[in-house]
């Protein structure tokens, strides 16, 4: 997931407002509502292009930063089974972030601004990668929690108006149920196990859910720019109706598995079918994006110092492309 809505820390100064007429933003607006991709070379309004930029560009973070919680227990997997698929969901979302990173460059910004931007702090991520993954457990719960709330939140955008971003949604959704499935099975496992077992998902389960929650973003009347992104079809679904969907839909898997959410007032609404939940504690939201959560400055710092060690790689492919280029010249 991981796009969050943070958007509406966006820039309010509309730069080339008054270049766009009345006439092309209609026109566009009739194409979004003929349900037509918007593709990279056509006419978009500045504010479309921009809101596209900051969410991808967010999304992609998400993908990258979002390994680091994983890859902390890839040496540390129970059996060499789960090693090798969360080796692989690992590996997966790094591929994710690679096609966001190429569908946001066909808006125009570089990849090395938008790798400078989360480097400098200035570019957000989601909250949720601000959280520490302290047992086995907390892999499951993230698969079964974090991944599952991003599915919700990314089958939508399969039908964003902006092609290039709905169509790299596609594969990246097949691959999300791929995780989310790894998640649940390892809960599954821990759930039919001992005693501490089954104590560790709860305690997992305890600590992720309300995180997962939060992954939605802001509440809708709290949410500025969400009616735009649903005008233009970057967003079907607001953020509580997102999150609503995700409860509806996980409640019954944590039944399932026989645990408990911690949640008192959680209560299906017979009326209405859908499960009434508390208060999200949207303090602690806004602290850990702004930088105060348990792991940010751990994983800015692993951040940097990934980008730091790869540079020869950059380089030394830099100097060979160079190397074939002078080849072929000659
Ligand atoms: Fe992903
Ligand atoms: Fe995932």
């Amino acid at each position: 997931m991981y796009t969050q809505s943070l958007d509406q820390q966006g820039s309010k100064t509309e730069h080339a407002a008054d270049a766009e007429t009345a006439e092309q933003l209609a026109a566009f607006q009739k194409r979004v509502d003929a349900e037509e991709k918007i593709e990279p070379k056509d006419w978009m309004p500045s504010a479309y292009r921009r809101t596209l930029i900051r969410q991808i560009a967010q999304h992609a973070h998400s993908e990258i930063i979002g390994m680091q919680p994983e890859g902390n227990w890839l040496t540390r997997a129970p059996t060499l089974r789960r090693k090798s698929i969360l080796l692989a969901k690992v590996q997966d979302e790094a591929g994710h972030g690679l096609y966001l990173y190429s569908a946001a460059e066909t808006l125009g910004i570089s990849r090395q601004q938008m790798v400078a931007e989360l480097l400098s702090g200035k570019a957000k991520y989601s909250s949720i990668f601000n959280y520490p993954t302290l047992s086995w457990a907390d892999i499951g719960a993230i698969g079964w929690l974090v991944d599952g709330a991003a599915i919700m939140n990314q089958i939508p955008l399969c039908r964003c108006s902006y092609g290039p971003y709905a169509r790299a949604m596609v594969r990246v959704c097949k691959e999300e149920s791929f995780h989310q499935r790894q998640g649940y099975e390892i809960m599954l496992d821990l759930c039919r196990g001992s005693d501490a077992q089954k104590e560790m998902a709860q305690d997992a389960l305890n600590r992720w859910w309300w995180p997962s929650l939060m992954m939605f973003g802001p509440g809708d009347a709290e949410s500025t720019h969400s009616a735009q992104s649903m005008a233009w079809k970057i967003k079907r679904f607001s953020n509580d109706e997102l999150r609503q969907k995700f409860v509806d839909a996980t409640v019954p898997q944590a039944e399932f598995l026989g645990l408990r959410m911690p949640d008192d007032d959680l209560k299906l609404d017979e009326a209405s079918g859908h499960y009434n939940f508390g208060e999200i504690n949207w303090q602690e939201f806004y602290d850990v994006l702004a930088g105060n959560g348990p792991c940010n400055k751990q994983r800015m710092r692993v951040r940097r110092a990934a980008q730091d060690n790869g540079a020869w790689v950059r380089e030394a492919a830099e100097a060979y492309a160079q190397k074939q280029a002078a080849r072929e010249a000659a």
